[in-house]
């Protein structure tokens, strides 16, 4: 896989100590964005892998080691659905974090789930562009999941929204289900400083073999296409997602007591 990003893809023993990373790595990162801008801009995935890093950082310690007065939230996608909808990604992130910690309501930002597909995409897209004020787009941290056909965001295999260069946020239609998404594309989340996608489960072995060690095939495994410009990518995956992986220097095994 080739990058323009410095690369760091670690093992851990199992989903507790990955999601443990991965409340570090948002710690971390807040902290140091806090420092250089006065400011921590986080964009979440949707999914169910994050649930545990969201439960761990709405408790101490973390929770105790963030200044939440300066957190901006966004999402990396969102199911076109009213925001108390169960398919809701936001709805997650509220219910098990974001309702239990001292984040001013008015910076945890939401795609619009009462507008129509592209208008809610359209919406999105004009907060981003209001919010980073003529400044590069970069997030200081996106995370993203991984689905087993290799897309990630709303980001799916051969679909037209992997071409779009221009927009920073837009609308999916998938043939298959009739849940339209926005989602961030490909230039916006290549802009960020920290992009970390969290993967576990022996069902995302295959998947993720083909993402990080199979030939570059971005259309089939947009995930592929994910690469900060001038950013980190940390891959944080459980030994069971990483099962198939060939072992070599690029993977770091973490164990239990690191
Ligand atoms: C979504 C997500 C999607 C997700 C992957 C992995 O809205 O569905 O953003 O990209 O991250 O499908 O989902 P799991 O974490 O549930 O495996």
């Amino acid at each position: 896989m080739k990058l323009g990003a410095q690369v760091v893809i670690q093992v851990y023993p199992d989903k507790e100590a990955m999601s443990r990373a991965a409340a570090e790595l948002f710690v971390e990162q807040a902290g140091q964005a806090l420092r250089l801008r006065g400011r921590f801009c986080v964009a979440l995935s949707g999914g169910n892998t994050p649930r545990r890093m969201y439960e761990l950082l709405a408790q101490p310690p973390c929770r105790d080691r963030v200044a939440w007065a300066q957190v901006q939230v966004f999402w990396g996608d969102e199911r076109c659905v009213p925001a108390d909808d169960p398919r809701s990604n936001a709805r997650l992130a509220r219910q098990v974090w974001l309702d239990q910690v001292p984040i001013p309501p008015q910076q945890i930002h939401p795609v619009s789930g009462n507008l129509p597909p592209e208008a809610a995409a359209r919406a999105y897209e004009a907060l981003l562009k209001s919010f980073f004020a003529g400044q590069p787009p970069s997030f200081d941290l996106i995370f993203l999941g991984l689905g087993e056909d290799g897309h990630t965001a709303s980001l799916f295999p051969d679909h037209e929204v992997l071409n779009e260069q221009v927009r920073w946020a837009a609308e999916v239609y998938l043939a298959e289900t009739d849940l339209p998404r926005v989602t961030l594309t490909v230039s916006l989340i290549n802009q960020a400083a920290v992009v970390a996608l969290l993967v576990t489960g022996a069902a995302k072995a295959r998947v993720l073999k083909e993402v990080l060690q199979g030939p570059r095939e971005p259309r089939r495994l947009p995930a592929q296409l994910v690469h900060p410009q001038s950013g980190a990518l940390f891959w944080l995956v459980d030994q069971e997602a990483a099962s198939q992986l060939q072992k070599n220097p690029d993977i770091k095994f973490i164990s239990d007591d690191a």
